[in-house]
């Protein structure tokens, strides 16, 4: 089981469709039963994969153990696909977490959730607090799109820095360069300088999953877009499997 988390500080750049393609990849292209849990309010994960948004307050009562995450996992219209979804009872989490004080409640939660699935992708807000703790001492892997600038490989040495100043031990970090255009020099520069890192384009394909409330995977998965979040896919089980 691997826990894979999608996770920055920004907002915008591109996480939770890049949470969905992944968890829609694992599910499709790699078969393995497959949860998308979405921690962030906005309700993207859910928004993206077609589901209703979770009605009620209940998402935060899986982390006082007052209900069973089965209580509130849907499947999507996905073979292996289920989701987590958020609601707006997580706004309470930080609260909630200084008062349970419980460091791994949500690493124990994935460990739970490891008898029926072997891959849980974690949609992440972005934020630098008890949460994004938890979710650090949880994953296998951290996910972290950066947009394209001369600045992404200092950003994602902040992220590093930051880590390390606050775990002993962290998992490791797969960059991956965000929003690309390469009609746009600093782009096609930042790409030039970083080519290790995984790229997903600038494209409205990418933008269409917002307005189809689909996976890229399962309406253009032959496209350029497409294949490039697959694989970013491959390159994530890769790196799972290399341990
Ligand atoms: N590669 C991309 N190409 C075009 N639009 C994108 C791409 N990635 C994300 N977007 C769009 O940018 C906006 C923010 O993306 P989102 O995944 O919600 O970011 P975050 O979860 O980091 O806040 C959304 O409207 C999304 O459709
Ligand atoms: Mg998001």
């Amino acid at each position: 089981m691997a826990v894979v988390a999608v996770y920055s500080v920004k907002g915008g750049v591109g996480k939770s469709t890049i949470a969905a393609s992944l968890a829609w990849s694992a599910a499709t292209l790699s078969r393995r039963q497959t949860l998308l849990w979405d921690l962030d309010v906005q309700g993207a994960a859910a928004f993206l994969t077609g589901c209703d948004a979770a009605n009620g307050s209940r998402a935060a009562s899986i982390f006082t153990r007052d209900l069973e995450p089965d209580q509130l996992i849907v499947p999507t219209p996905y073979d292996r696909l289920d989701l987590l979804p958020s609601d707006d009872s997580l706004r309470r989490l930080e609260s909630l977490f200084a008062m349970i004080g419980k460091r791994r409640r949500l690493a124990r939660l994935t460990e739970i959730l490891s008898q029926r699935y072997e891959r849980i992708v974690l949609d992440c807000p972005p934020a630098l607090n008890e949460l994004s703790a938890q979710i650090i001492r949880a994953a296998t892997l951290i996910v972290v799109p950066l947009p394209p600038s001369p600045l992404a490989r200092r950003a994602l040495e902040a992220i590093r820095g930051e880590l390390a100043y606050h775990h002993k031990k962290h998992p490791p970090l797969l960059p991956v360069l965000s929003m690309v255009d390469m009609r746009r020099k600093l782009h096609r520069d930042t790409v030039a300088e970083l080519p290790d890192w995984p790229i997903i384009p600038m494209a409205s394909q990418i933008e269409q999953m917002a307005a189809r409330r689909a996976p890229i995977g399962s309406f253009a998965g032959a496209s350029e877009p497409g294949r490039a979040l697959a694989r970013l896919w491959t390159g994530v089980e890769r790196k799972l499997v290399e341990g």
